[in-house]
């Protein structure tokens, strides 16, 4: 097989979801099928019968939420699947931002009770900035539900993306008899799978077929009508729109059951994009291109308390990785030799030998990397749209031991290069700002500081209620907005000019004052 029929064979993606709705359970199923794992169950530490492969960290332990993700590679009816995992828990968003930005397409689970719920939306919002194609599973099928014609509405309103049924639910909860493929005409007969062990595959060809009338009783004549309704309401799927972001396949199933997700993955593998050509600063890239060239979306540390290093997760572009081989680090503009790239199967460390587009790779950072990176092969090329987001929250971040000024520098400069935090030193006093996406960011930051860097810190409330990064393309002007609004500018982590507004009010005012001054909600790497 040559390089370029490797890489039409790469399906890269991640799952967008609410907490909850059953990311975990459905990724255990997907492993499972790929066989990566003999029992499903081992991507979470949170029940008894579950041994925490993808976790690291203590605290994320005990609170049985994954702070980090990874990265999980398994074949699947000839192609290679690669599964981003995103951190499931809301305060995490940032760095599931980021992972989007380095897969080529996405699954999105929707329970079936709930419906869009806010997350998905934040995370569908992310999408629409490169018209990521989205397959869609409504999941827990076999508890009561809404409406799925509702679910499929509110898809369409909220989501503001044409919704196309390929299966349609015949029942729900007790009553949950399977699911009707309005493309095949076949029935999937559900049969609760225990929990390690995919169901036996029961079809029954034909809505109108005997068989059908057994398993349907005394509902078959309703079924069909239904059927006939939907096919009439809903709309037909089409592989361009769905490439080009504007329509969603729905699948219907039970994760927890092992119920629809194979149907839902055969035509996952057959459907989703191999890898993308990717934007960069001076042209396109194509995938199938010889040469090499990735970028880093992601910085995690100790995955492995063995190895206490960092791993800069790097997205390849184009070309193939070959162990061992030079690569140029264009922002520092130096090459380096990468003997030791790993990659992570369901948790477990391993050498790559080679990696192809569409492939992650793990390279090992002792922190001259940082996300945003591009690395080819000794092209000068940035790849774009990596975005750091304006946090959500702030403190103001005081050391216990004022001593330990430098190492609580050092350290909060690392956690912000990782992507786990941003920082801000305002210009008008010695204040340090933490900014995060969600409280809990906090909390995870303050740990590492703790156990990596030795440092013991608190946080302060501090009037902050937005940041956005400044940009003119007037130098004076720029000089004068600094000077003018000292009270609250402020450089960020990467050196970058922040205006941190106090009030929504403030920011709108100074916007209004300062017309030919940008001011960024997100900042690209
Ligand atoms: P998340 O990663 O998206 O946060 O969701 P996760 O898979 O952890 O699922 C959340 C809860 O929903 C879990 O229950 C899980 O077992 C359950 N669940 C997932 N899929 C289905 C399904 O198809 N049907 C039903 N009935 N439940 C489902 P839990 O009680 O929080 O955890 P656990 O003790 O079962 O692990």
């Amino acid at each position: 097989m040559s390089v370029s029929d490797h890489i039409a064979n790469r399906r890269t993606f991640a799952i967008i979801s609410h907490p909850d709705a059953g990311k975990t359970t459905i990724t255990e199923k997907l492993l499972l099928l790929g066989q990566l794992i003999q029992k499903a169950g081992s991507v979470k530490g949170k029940g008894s019968d579950r041994h925490a492969t993808s976790d690291w960290m203590t605290m994320e332990q005990e609170r049985g939420i994954s702070v980090t993700s990874s990265v999980m590679q398994f074949p699947y009816n000839g192609r290679i699947v690669n599964l981003l995992d995103t951190p499931g828990h809301e305060d995490f968003s940032e760095d599931t931002y980021r992972t989007l930005t380095a897969v080529d397409s996405c699954l999105m689970i929707i329970d079936a009770a709930k419906g869009v719920e806010d997350r998905t939306i934040k995370l569908m919002n992310v999408c629409r900035l490169r018209d990521t194609p989205i397959i869609s599973f409504v999941n827990k099928l076999d508890r009561e539900i809404r409406d799925p014609i509702e679910t499929l509405d509110e898809m369409e309103e909220v989501l503001g993306i044409a919704a196309a049924p390929i299966n349609w639910p015949i029942g729900s909860g007790k009553e949950f008899k399977g699911v009707y493929n309005l493309y095949t005409d076949t029935i999937h007969v559900y049969k609760a799978g225990s929990r390690s062990v995919i169901p036996e595959d029961i079809r029954i060809q034909g809505l109108n077929s005997p068989e059908a009338d057994e398993l349907l009783g005394v509902y078959a004549e309703e079924v069909r009508e239904e059927l006939e309704l939907v096919r009439g309401a809903t709309h037909e799927f089409d592989i361009d729109e769905y490439k080009a972001g504007q329509l969603t396949p729905v699948f219907f199933g039970t994760a927890l059951g092992n119920f629809g997700v194979r149907e839902m993955l055969d035509d996952f593998v057959e459907w989703a994009p191999a890898p993308l050509d990717r934007d960069a600063s001076s042209r396109q890239v194509v995938a199938t291109e010889e040469k090499l060239s990735g970028f880093v979306f992601k910085i995690q540390a100790n995955m492995d308390p063995k190895h206490r290093d960092r791993i800069a997760f790097m997205r390849v572009c184009s070309g193939a990785y070959t162990r061992g081989m030079k690569m140029k680090h264009v922002r520092i503009g130096k090459d380096v030799k990468i003997a030791d790239a790993v990659t992570f199967l369901a948790g477990e460390r391993s050498h790559v030998e080679e990696a192809v587009a569409g492939d992650i790779i793990g390279l090992h950072n002792h922190g001259t990397i940082q996300i945003g990176d591009t690395f080819t092969e000794g092209e000068e090329l940035k790849f774009t749209g990596i975005p750091h987001f304006a946090p959500e929250m702030f403190r103001r971040i005081r050391l216990k031991d004022p001593l330990k000024m430098k190492a609580l520098q050092k350290g909060l400069q690392q956690l912000s290069e990782e992507g786990s935090t941003q920082v801000f030193f305002p210009t008008r006093n010695n204040d340090i700002v933490v900014g995060a996406v969600g409280v809990l960011q906090y909390e995870v930051v303050a740990y590492r500081l703790k156990e990596e860097y030795k440092v013991e810190a608190v946080y302060e409330p501090v009037n902050v209620y937005t940041a956005r990064w400044i940009e003119c393309e007037d130098p004076r002007m720029l000089e004068d907005f600094k000077r003018k609004n000292s009270e609250n500018v402020a450089i960020d982590g990467g050196g970058h000019l922040t205006y941190l507004a106090p009030t929504r009010v403030n920011l709108q005012l100074t916007q209004e004052r300062w017309p030919d001054v940008e001011f960024r909600a997100t900042r690209e790497h």
